[in-house]
């Protein structure tokens, strides 16, 4: 295991998953019944944007940092509120030096009831991880497979939330075993919501996935792409997109507003695109 979210933290992808998954907590936020939050492949949980590891790439200017540094109009900043309110209290400086994961960004719009399970398998990461949320009696975090984490936490208890799953891509099966445990997931749990990210390199193998779904009868399936264009001969990450199951019914319609205003902001050259299909209907 050689990935260090470290390296990525804040980039193109973080911003486009980030942003996505708090739409997701808004929009379970609205009934006062519990959720919980399985979140299969965590990371560190908060990335310090000043370590070696951050600015030996600096990939978070090209993405939290050009949103910052733009006008944000009303109705792309109303959806980006509850992101960007967590990164502002990461940051009380102001100065942007530190960035909220995928559990601290989870964990920051969590009332009393709702749960957050954490999965993370590279040891020095699940340590920082655990050490993180040591004491917080509503985040488990457990050293454990992700692939693993849906044949045994699914469903939850509170029957209702979002398995988020966000996997290195450093294995060539990856998207292999992102298919078969999502079916599998699905299968145990068909009412819960699943948010999968992907890096947009490998075209073929994000067909094959949805085929798959297609095939084995998933229903309610939303596809979602931030391309921000090449920016040289050799970029090989155009941008990322994502995978809805059974999505809140507002958020097709969100990102037809937020995915245009990040399109243009964060392009880096020609061919920047965005994109919203349903992909499966429900
Ligand atoms: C893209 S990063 C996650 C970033 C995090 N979700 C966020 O948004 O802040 C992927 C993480 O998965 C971890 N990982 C890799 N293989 C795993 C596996 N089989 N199970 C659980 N975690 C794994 C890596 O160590 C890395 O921390």
């Amino acid at each position: 295991m050689n990935y260090r979210h470290a390296y990525h933290a804040g980039n193109i992808g973080d911003v486009l998953k980030h942003v996505v998954l708090t739409r997701l907590i808004a929009y379970f936020q609205r009934k006062d019944k519990a959720f919980r939050i399985l979140d299969t492949h965590a990371g560190t949980g908060r990335y310090d944007l000043t370590s070696e590891e951050t600015r030996k790439t600096g990939e978070w200017q090209l993405g939290v940092g050009k949103v910052l540094a733009s006008d944000i109009p009303p109705p792309v900043a109303e959806l980006l509120e509850p992101w960007l309110a967590v990164v502002r209290r990461m940051n009380p400086g102001g100065e942007l030096k530190c960035y909220p994961g995928s559990p601290c960004v989870a964990r920051s719009l969590m009332r009393k009831s709702d749960r957050l399970t954490l999965t993370e398998l590279h040891p020095a990461d699940f340590k920082t991880l655990s050490e993180l949320f040591a004491g917080d009696h509503q985040v488990k975090a457990i050293h454990l497979d992700g692939w693993l984490a849906m044949g045994s936490f699914l469903p939850p208890k509170e029957k209702r939330g979002l398995v988020l799953i966000d996997p290195a891509y450093e294995a060539t099966d990856e998207f292999e075993k992102m298919t078969n445990a999502v079916v599998k997931g699905w299968k145990k749990w068909s009412g819960g919501s699943y948010a999968l990210w992907y890096p947009m390199k490998d075209a073929w193998s994000i067909r094959r996935m949805h085929a798959a779904f297609k095939e084995a009868g998933l229903r309610d399936v939303l596809t979602l792409e931030l391309n921000v264009g090449r920016s040289g001969p050799d970029t090989r990450m155009l941008g990322s997109g994502m995978t809805l199951i059974n999505p809140p019914f507002t958020l097709a319609d969100e990102m037809r507003v937020v995915l245009p205003w990040l399109c243009n902001v964060l392009h880096q050259g020609p061919g920047a695109s965005w994109d919203v299909q349903q992909l499966i209907g429900e």
